[in-house]
């Protein structure tokens, strides 16, 4: 079986773990919202934000003006594609981690398809109406036969083990995280990530002609507190204070359908962002209570290593967290590392830089393409 002649059928959408979300995103919300360390703030996954609703407010908060990240990155992709196409090679498998809507991913691949290279591409995403919708658009794209699409419907995690799986194809893989999908976490957390994700990647290829794997990675870098404040909480929606709060506020909705208890009520928490500045930059929305409020999660359900070891609990026991009238939650976490952080991330984890390009005023940095010999947590 190869990469490149998958025994399944073109557009065919794999369960690589999709259907186990429920359980997979309650064990996650469960290990965050009552951490082990009983003195960390609480934190909401950002794997949470991603149901329907959530990705249809994210779609329009993509859309919005003072939202420059889409665009900025939209636009380091076109001014550059030409070299980011010749980058990748004919007969490369190109796997884009969190597909999303497809908008950046459609650019190279037409370039790819009008230069004549046979492409295998894979989109990964949590949510299996998305990949729908994309391999709809993508089928749509009129690219020629030797374009192949096809859905791996599951998390990141659920990917990395199916890839690491499924025997590889002829030609390189290329790996995509735009819009600051992987990278999006503490130093050592972010590190540990990349490492993981280096596995996947052969280490034999440098220069002309070369079979080496690549990743294409695009990191926000906004420093400027002003802009980067006008991102999270520039814009307008009926009843909230801006677009983003709603999708947040949306995504603790969610996480009453994961833990199957109606623990959030938005009466009762505020909301706010702040930008943490040290060691370094971050932006985080945080709710806090104005009421006390109880969480109490039945046993059982959780599954595997994920259930047993909150607040060294046994399986048997409920999950309980008590917050009282102040209490904080912190939820989407989006760090701002600038270039030479982001330059020591690669070397620890032990990847090449090939090239870069960031936009004029060097907010977004797109590091394409990256060869591998590229506080922890949310990530799955
Ligand atoms: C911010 S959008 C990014 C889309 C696209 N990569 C871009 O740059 O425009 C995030 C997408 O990644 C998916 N996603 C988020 N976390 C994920 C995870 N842990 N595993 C798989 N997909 C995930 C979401 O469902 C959503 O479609």
């Amino acid at each position: 079986m190869s990469l490149l002649q998958p025994e399944f059928e073109e557009g065919t959408i794999l369960d690589i773990g999709g259907s186990k979300l429920p359980s997979t995103l309650k064990a996650l919300v469960c290990k965050f919202i009552f951490p082990k360390d009983t003195s960390e703030t609480p934190l909401l996954p950002s794997a949470l934000m991603w149901d329907d609703t959530g990705l249809n407010l994210f779609r329009q908060i993509t859309r919005n003006p003072t939202y420059n990240l889409m665009a900025d990155e939209l636009s380091l992709i076109k001014e550059n594609l030409g070299v980011i196409a010749d980058s990748v090679k004919d007969a490369s498998t190109i796997i884009d981690l969190g597909s999303g809507d497809f908008r950046k991913l459609r650019l190279l691949l037409s370039a790819l398809s009008q230069a004549g290279k046979r492409i295998t591409y894979y989109a990964v995403d949590l949510s299996r109406d998305s990949l729908q919708d994309n391999l709809a658009q993508f089928a749509k794209q009129g690219y020629p036969p030797t374009t192949k699409g096809y859905g791996l419907w599951g998390t990141f995690n659920d990917a990395h083990s199916w890839l690491s799986r499924f025997p590889r194809g002829e030609g390189p893989r290329y790996f995509c995280s735009l819009g600051s999908q992987l990278g999006n976490d503490y130093f050592p957390e972010t590190v540990r990530i990349w490492r993981q994700w280096a596995t996947l990647l052969n280490s034999n290829g440098r220069g002309e002609g070369d079979k080496g794997d690549r990743f294409l990675v695009g990191l926000d870098a906004t420093s400027d507190r002003t802009r980067l404040w006008a991102s999270y909480h520039g814009d307008d929606a009926e009843g909230y204070n801006s677009l983003f709060e709603k999708y947040i506020r949306n995504g603790f909705s969610h996480s009453n359908k994961v833990l199957g208890v109606p623990w959030y009520k938005h009466g009762d928490w505020d909301i706010d962002g702040e930008i943490v500045e040290e060691p370094y930059t971050m932006h985080r929305f945080v709710l806090t209570a104005r009421t006390d409020v109880e969480i109490r999660v039945p046993p059982g359900g959780l599954g595997g290593d994920k259930g047993e070891s909150q607040q060294g609990l046994h399986q048997g026991d409920p999950l309980v967290k008590k917050f009282t009238k102040g209490d904080r939650i912190h939820c989407y976490e989006a760090f701002k590392y600038g270039p030479e952080v982001v330059l020591r991330q690669f070397e620890e984890a032990g990847y090449d830089l090939l090239s870069r390009w960031s936009t004029a005023d060097g907010t977004w940095r797109e590091k394409p393409p990256i060869r591998k010999p590229f506080h922890k947590y949310q990530y799955c």
